[in-house]
Formats: C-alpha cells, sequence, structure tokens
C-alpha cells in the first residue's frame, strides 16, 4: 500500500509556527526546533504552505520567484536541511505548488507587461477587449469583478481567476508548461515527497465553457504526473480541485493523474450534519462520491488555512450555513465563512472531539490543520482569511511563545482574548494534561493508524438507526471497526450485534459490554475482537 494511503498529514503554515529570530515571522529553524512536536504528535506528511519570494498578496500564493524561498524563512539550505531533519524522524515532506498564475511582480509578467512584443508576452492571457470567457465565474467574489484586469501600460486586458495581482499562466505556450515542470525537478531534486498542487481547474481558457476541468487541464496534469511517476516514484500529487465529485473523479484519472484529491463536498456536510443532527448530508454525499483508483485516496479535512468554502452546497444549504455558523456578518467570506474549527463549535469539547472522530474514520486520508489540534481561536479583526492563520500557540509565554519579539513587529498577534488566547490554549499546558484536547487528537492519530483499515476500506452504514446517528462499519480482510457516532443532543443506547465482542480501540481499558450509551455528542470505535 502506498505511504500516503494510511497517512495523517498536517498543514502547517510557516510564517506562523514558530520564529527562531526575533523578527515576527516564522521560519525553518523555527521549524526544525519544532519538529520533536509534530513527529510526538504521530502525523506522517507536513504540507508546507507557499515559502516562495512573494510580495504576500495572497499570503504567498502570488509566487514571484519559483526558485527561491521567502527571505524571512531562511535560505534555500536550511529548506534542504529541514527536509532531511523530517526524514530523519520518518515523516514526509510536501509543499505547495502554484501552477494557475504568478505574481504581477514575477519577473515574467514584469517583462511581459513592458511590451507587447516581449518574448514573455505569451506566458499570459491577453485580450484587447474583457468580453473573452464571460462563462467562468467570479472566484474571489468579495474583491474582484471580473477575471480581466486592464493594463495600461499595454493597453490590453490580462486574465486572472484570482487576485487581479495574480495573473493567469497561458498553459496553451509549451514555455509555461515545461516552466512548471522545471519547478516540479528543482523541488523534488530537494528530496520533498510531492506536492499540494494549487487551483488546477482553472490552467485552459476555452470560449463558451466555464473553463474549469476542461480536457486540456486534465491531460497536462497527466503530463505532470508521467513526469514524477518516472523520475521520482513513490512520491505523491495532491490536488485542490473544489468541485462536485463526478467533476473530481477525473482528476484520479486513470490512476495516471493525482494520487490525491481533497474531497471538498464532504467537508461542509459534517458541519451540517452536526448543526441539523441528521447524517443525512453525509450519507448523500458519500453515496455519490465515486470509485476512485486502488492506489489512490482522498483527502479529508475540517478546516484549513482558506475560509470554511460553501462552493459545493446548494443555495439552500449555504444560507443555513451562513445563518448557523456565520450569524456575525463578519465571518462572512466569498462563498464561505473565515472561522476555525474551535469556534464554529462554539467551543464544544464534545463537537470539536466529534467532528474530528469523523475525520479520522470515514474514508480518507486525514489532513489536520496546525493549532486545531489544541483547539485556536480565529481573530476577526485581520483582513480575509488571515483571522485563521495567527500564530500557533505554544505556551503562556509572550506571543504565546511564537516569538520574542515585539508584539508590533509580529506578522499577525498571536490570540490573546480570555476564551481562545494562548495563556489558556497552548501546547505546553495542554501536554501536560491528558485529559486535553491535543492529548485526545493524538491519541486519535495513533489509533488511527493502528487500524489500516479505517484508510481506504468499505463503508458500509448502519441504517435503521434514528438519523441522529451516524454509525458506520469499515471491514477489510484483517479488521473490523464499527464507528459510532451521536449528533444529537441527547443520549442513545445502542445494542452490539450479538455473539461479537468488541474492544474499545481508543480507550482499550474501557470494557465493552452488550450494549453501548452513546451521550450527547458522542462517539465511539469498536474493534471487533477477532477469534
Ligand atoms: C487556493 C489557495 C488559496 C489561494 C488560491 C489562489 O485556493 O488555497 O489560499 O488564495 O488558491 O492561489
Amino acid at each position: 500500500m502506498s505511504w500516503y494511503i494510511n497517512a495523517v498529514f498536517y498543514e502547517l503554515y510557516l510564517r506562523a509556527f514558530n520564529d527562531s529570530d526575533g523578527d515576527g515571522h516564522g521560519d525553518f529553524t523555527g521549524l526544525r526546533q519544532k519538529l520533536d512536536y509534530l513527529q510526538w504528535l504521530g502525523v506522517d506528511c507536513i504540507w508546507l504552505l507557499p515559502i516562495y519570494p512573494s510580495p504576500l498578496r495572497d499570503d504567498g500564493y502570488d509566487i514571484s520567484s519559483f526558485f527561491g524561498i521567502y527571505p524571512t524563512f531562511g535560505f534555500l539550505e536550511d529548506f534542504r536541511m529541514t527536509v532531511q531533519e523530517i526524514h530523519r524522524r520518518d515523516m514526509r515532506i510536501i509543499a505547495d505548488l502554484v501552477v494557475n498564475h504568478t505574481s504581477d511582480q514575477h519577473p515574467w509578467f514584469i517583462e511581459a507587461r513592458s511590451n507587447k512584443n516581449s518574448p514573455m508576452r505569451d506566458f499570459y492571457v491577453w485580450s484587447d477587449n474583457n468580453e473573452r470567457y464571460k462563462d467562468a465565474r467570479i472566484i474571489f467574489l468579495d474583491t474582484e469583478v471580473s477575471n480581466w484586469a486592464y493594463d495600461d501600460r499595454t493597453e490590453e486586458f490580462y486574465w486572472h481567476r484570482f487576485y487581479s495581482s495574480q495573473p493567469d499562466l497561458n498553459y496553451d505556450n509549451p514555455g509555461v508548461r515545461q516552466e512548471m515542470i522545471n519547478i516540479i525537478k528543482f523541488w523534488m531534486d530537494m528530496g520533498i515527497d510531492g506536492f499540494r498542487v494549487d487551483a488546477v481547474p482553472y490552467l485552459f481558457e476555452r470560449e463558451g465553457t466555464s473553463c474549469e476541468n476542461l480536457p486540456e487541464t486534465h491531460n497536462y496534469l497527466k503530463e505532470m504526473r508521467r513526469f514524477v511517476d518516472l523520475n521520482y516514484p513513490n512520491s505523491v500529487l495532491l490536488g485542490e480541485a473544489n468541485q462536485w465529485p463526478s467533476d473530481l473523479r477525473p482528476y484520479f484519472g486513470d490512476s495516471d493523474e493525482f494520487h490525491m484529491c481533497f474531497h471538498f463536498p464532504v467537508m461542509p456536510r459534517l458541519y451540517m450534519a452536526l448543526a441539523k443532527g441528521d447524517r443525512t448530508p453525509v450519507v448523500d454525499i458519500l453515496a455519490e462520491t465515486p470509485e476512485i483508483p486502488d492506489n489512490a485516496q482522498w483527502a479529508t479535512f475540517l478546516r484549513n488555512h482558506d475560509e470554511l468554502t460553501l462552493e459545493m452546497v446548494t443555495e439552500e444549504d449555504r444560507q443555513f450555513m451562513w445563518d448557523y455558523y456565520a450569524s456575525d456578518q463578519r465571518y462572512r467570506l466569498n462563498l464561505g465563512i473565515r472561522r476555525r474549527l474551535a469556534p464554529l463549535m462554539g467551543n464544544d469539547r464534545r463537537k470539536i472531539e466529534l467532528l474530528n472522530s469523523l475525520l479520522f474514520t470515514l474514508p480518507g486520508a486525514p489532513v489536520l490543520y496546525y493549532g486545531d489540534e489544541i483547539g485556536m481561536g480565529d481573530d476577526i479583526t485581520q483582513p480575509d482569511r488571515n483571522g485563521v492563520r495567527t500564530p500557533m500557540q505554544w505556551s503562556g509565554e509572550a506571543n504565546g511563545g511564537f516569538s520574542s519579539a515585539p508584539v508590533d513587529r509580529l506578522y499577525a498577534p498571536a490570540i490573546n482574548d480570555p476564551e481562545y488566547g494562548y495563556r489558556s490554549v497552548n501546547v505546553a499546558a495542554q501536554q501536560g494534561d491528558p485529559d486535553s484536547l491535543l492529548h485526545t487528537i493524538r491519541n486519535m492519530i495513533q489509533t488511527r493508524k493502528r487500524l489500516p483499515v479505517l484508510a481506504r476500506a468499505r463503508l458500509q452504514w448502519l441504517e435503521d438507526l434514528p438519523t441522529n446517528l451516524l454509525c458506520f462499519w469499515r471491514r477489510d480482510d484483517d479488521q473490523t471497526v464499527l464507528a459510532l457516532h451521536n449528533l444529537g443532543g441527547e443520549a442513545f443506547t445502542y445494542t452490539l450485534p450479538e455473539g461479537e465482542r468488541f474492544r474499545d480501540a481508543l480507550d482499550p481499558d474501557e470494557a465493552v459490554g452488550k450494549t453501548v450509551t452513546l451521550p450527547a455528542y458522542s462517539y465511539r470505535w469498536l474493534q471487533q475482537v477477532m477469534d
């Protein structure tokens, strides 16, 4: 079985993680100092958000040089040392690869807009009018009014699917396609284990289409995969395609496109099921989820560095989610909610654990977001999605132990309110408390790794239970797990199948009788004892 199938991923924002030199920004040295923590936690693979030079108009997703490191993070050698240190601990690392666009400060774009005849002109998509590709939606609805931006120097419009400071690359140009392969080679040669590939559906544009998921785009992604398979076997390409299940399936191809894709549709439905105390949204979306190739895997997640996206739900469900989880309008952004997991759950420990339990027991490889393992909060005063990207809270010391810099030099202040602030929510305190959320999450990670059945085995629902119970079997030839979740506010007693014996996988000391009582918002992982 390929390593990523049963892996637990940890999404890490380097700027926010640990500042070793007191300049207010996290860095590679700081990360290396915290690798023991990540190893202790038990995660298998770190996903590093963009670490490249960037004017930071989109927090590093606007890249101004693909072959370097953002100055405050360290040097290329630092990157290489960090990769080695990660591997020495039997962990892996994947980096963000931004294929769709560059920053408008990238030398390619600077040259492209210097004059119309520049050889770099064709690296981007230009038009003398802003009428082309009208059927392509606008993604950053709150900030952009068009996918075209006017360049007064050359008096033409350029195409951009995200911020206007992020011109889209022109994949019809073979030079662009080759450059991206060179970029992949450069970083893979540094020893990383693959990429999380950013915003993949939008590489090509064709008139009369939505310009998403086009056959040309799939063909190029297959080319990328061929290159990686040939030169770097045993690595992973994880695609970010925020699409419906039927549009997602082609991104796995016939085992010749992505090894993994994020399961965007299931994510909001976990929250919806909990809010409604009704398993139906989750059951329905998993029924709609197509089979994927044997060596492929879904990446599942609860939260990430972006807003909790509600693009993959109906208008009605979106309204429900907004009303329920973001009644304060300030938490709404584009088609989503800019909050972290703990505040979304009203800091109710039972619900935080319950959603994590679903993440770890439903099919897919879980991706955790830094800070959610201790229940960090968010900062509504920060613009855009930055409120969910605040400094990691290591201890009760100044700046949560993240940095020794004065507060006004930090890239963003650490959260400091009574409920979620670093004095009450931090790693040190929770490491010392066996009953903490951190220990619970760690136990889930370790237990899950002992139960590879949870990664890929088929799922079978227990259908004749009240709708507030989300219960299912995961079974393969070696292991059987019965996962029980009570999404409702009242206790329920479940009678186990006659003649079968179970042990509590999360708490082996806890005896399992003939019935199991599930208090409100609780969960159990029962492993069948095979004779
Ligand atoms: C992806 C990233 C997001 C970024 C966007 C544009 O969706 O997750 O943070 O803003 O791509 O690069």
